[in-house]
């Protein structure tokens, strides 16, 4: 508990001064002939800080061991920054996948994982946890390194995180339990909460480490076994993290990572005849497909955690300022990639004049450069893929009459970076405000009355989080009670405590991670019925 407490001070100081505490001028260099201030080009093009961290594990990691792929075929995962070759890594297809199934199934079919008491296989978390700890700086560096994230966001934030989440579902290994059931008749009914087998777990490279910790946590907790597939653009920090799960006493064969892409090894988990479960995080529409195979297969359990276009709501009643600054936070951490980015920012129309000027002066003030040089807030996208669908999203943006107050184009000459980019008087049928952009663009919205934010906000196939920003204790309830969203942050966001659950409505997704309820996508209940045939216990 007290575990729990800390880290979560820790995560709100630092996701918050992560968005605040620079408002210096260093990101902003006045006004050009446009009206829009451009943004300082130093950071980007000065020469990469190189990071502190030898990549000692680009294999696949099967049955305990660092393999080549069957075929030998590797392929690069990239620097963001520049776009330059990190590592080349071994890529896993069907034939690998086959390997790292086979070893799991064998693992849970013959143990010892599965053989050893809850307790055992707490400890062994445990220990994981002080491992992942202890070598916070290197997993952050690596996390930073591939993914371009800034290093203070990685090893102030992520990694403690990913430690909090291990203790916590240690914390359950051992408190996993069914329940004695009142039967009408002679019987002794009691039901066996038992692990589901293997679990497929496809994850995305926005947080490759979270992600990994938020599958690789409960399902082993449970005493599953694992075959992970992560993200083609972000492979290193995973693999460095199951070293050292295998360092705490990991069982060969219990968690298996097979690096590669998404129709080979994607696929040939998910269409798996001995893969009993799938845990995915990703896009909605791969999400679908993947659901798709698991149905055409062996009718796998399938949980999906997808895509987002949240309304972050500021009321009429809001202080403009601390309004501005936690939606600014909500939709530009983690340079826009967060499947909850509050990504619709609605206005009450008596506010919204002030809201977009101070928003727009906050994205101008935002510090964008190198992840690895302290106080930057806002590293490169993770690719050029998503780099030229952000800056074709905002070229929609202005030919669909928004209002560009800010950025608008690349920031630099090299690598993915992008300006904070924010846009005022968006409306509802703009593909700005309909569709997941996934980068640091800002919409925002105006509305005039609870019913009409209600109404436009639910308005969307999505329903995964939503952000209320209100000091009147009645309107809190209402929005709360209204939006159709998973999450609902009021006077908050992105709080991502290891017990809160986390997941989706409508096509956001299936199931909750974290917390008590995702343990439930990794059990399967057995009743056992035994009559009671000595008449004294009648
Ligand atoms: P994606 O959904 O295609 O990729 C996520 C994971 O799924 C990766 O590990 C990928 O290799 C795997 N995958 C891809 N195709 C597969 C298949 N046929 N079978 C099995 N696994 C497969 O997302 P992508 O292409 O990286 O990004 C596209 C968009 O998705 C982003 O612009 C963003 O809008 C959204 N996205 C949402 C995320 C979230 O957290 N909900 C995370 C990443 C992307
Ligand atoms: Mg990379």
């Amino acid at each position: 508990m007290a575990s729990s407490l800390r880290i979560s001070k820790l995560l709100s100081r630092s996701f918050l001064s992560a968005s605040t505490t620079s408002l210096s001028s260093r990101g902003s260099s006045g006004c050009i002939g446009t009206g829009l201030s451009k943004y300082s080009t130093e950071a980007a093009i000065e020469e990469p800080i190189k990071p502190s961290v030898q990549i000692e594990h680009n294999q696949l990691l099967i049955n305990g061991q660092f393999v080549d792929s069957v075929s030998g075929k590797t392929f690069p995962t990239m620097d963001p920054r520049t776009g330059e070759v990190i590592s080349h890594v071994a890529e896993g297809d069907r034939e690998d996948v086959n390997l790292a199934v086979a070893a799991a199934r064998k693992a849970f079919d013959q143990g010892p994982w599965t053989r050893m008491t809850a307790y055992e296989r707490q400890r062994i978390l445990l220990r994981a946890a002080d491992l992942l700890e202890k070598h916070n700086d290197e997993l952050a560096a690596l996390e930073s390194w591939d993914s371009g994230k800034p290093y203070e966001q990685s090893s102030k934030v992520e990694v403690p995180m990913l430690v909090h989440l291990f203790r916590y579902y240690a914390g359950w290994a051992d408190k996993i339990h069914g329940l004695t059931v009142p039967a009408d008749g002679p019987y002794h009914v009691q039901t066996l909460h038992e692990p589901i087998g293997v679990a497929g777990q496809i994850i995305p490279w926005n947080f490759p480490l979270l992600m990994f910790g938020w599958k690789v946590g409960p399902a082993l907790a449970c005493g599953n076994t694992i075959v992970l597939k992560t993200a083609e653009q972000t492979p290193l920090s995973a693999l460095y993290a199951s070293k050292l799960l295998h360092e705490a006493g990991l069982p060969p064969g219990v968690l298996n990572i097979v690096s590669g892409f998404g129709p080979t090894a994607g696929a040939a988990i998910a269409t798996h005849m001995d893969v009993d479960k799938i845990a995915f995080t990703g896009s909605t529409a791969t999400g679908r497909v993947v659901l798709e195979l698991a149905a055409r297969s062996n009718l796998k359990t399938v949980t999906l955690e997808l895509g987002g276009k949240s309304p972050f709501i500021v009321c009429e009643d809001a202080d403009v300022d601390r309004a501005v600054e936690l939606a600014h936070f909500a939709l530009f951490f983690n340079q826009g990639q967060c499947c909850c980015a509050g990504s619709r920012t609605f206005v009450h129309e008596s506010v919204y004049d002030e809201f977009v000027e101070k928003s727009r002066e906050r994205a101008l003030k935002r510090v964008v450069g190198d992840p690895f040089k302290a106080g930057v807030e806002q590293g490169p996208q993770i690719d050029s893929a998503q780099f030229k669908k952000i800056l074709k999203y905002i070229k929609s943006g202005v030919e669909s009459g928004a209002t560009l107050e800010a950025g608008g184009e690349r920031f630099g000459d090299k690598g993915f970076y992008v300006q904070p980019t924010v846009f005022s008087n968006v409306q509802d049928d703009m593909l700005i405000a309909k569709e997941e952009i996934f980068g640091p663009v800002q919409s925002i919205l105006k509305f005039k009355d609870l019913d009409d934010v209600i109404r436009r906000a639910n308005d969307s196939p999505y329903g995964l989080a939503a952000g209320v920003f209100t000091k009147n204790i009645d309107t809190a309830n209402t929005l709360t009670r209204a939006l159709r969203a998973g999450s609902v942050f009021v006077n908050c966001y992105d709080v991502f405590d290891a017990g809160v659950p986390f997941g989706g409505y409508k096509m956001s997704g299936h199931g909750r991670e974290k917390g008590e309820y995702g343990l439930k996508n990794y059990l399967q209940v057995k009743a056992v019925v035994t009559p009671l045939i000595n008449p004294a216990w009648l």
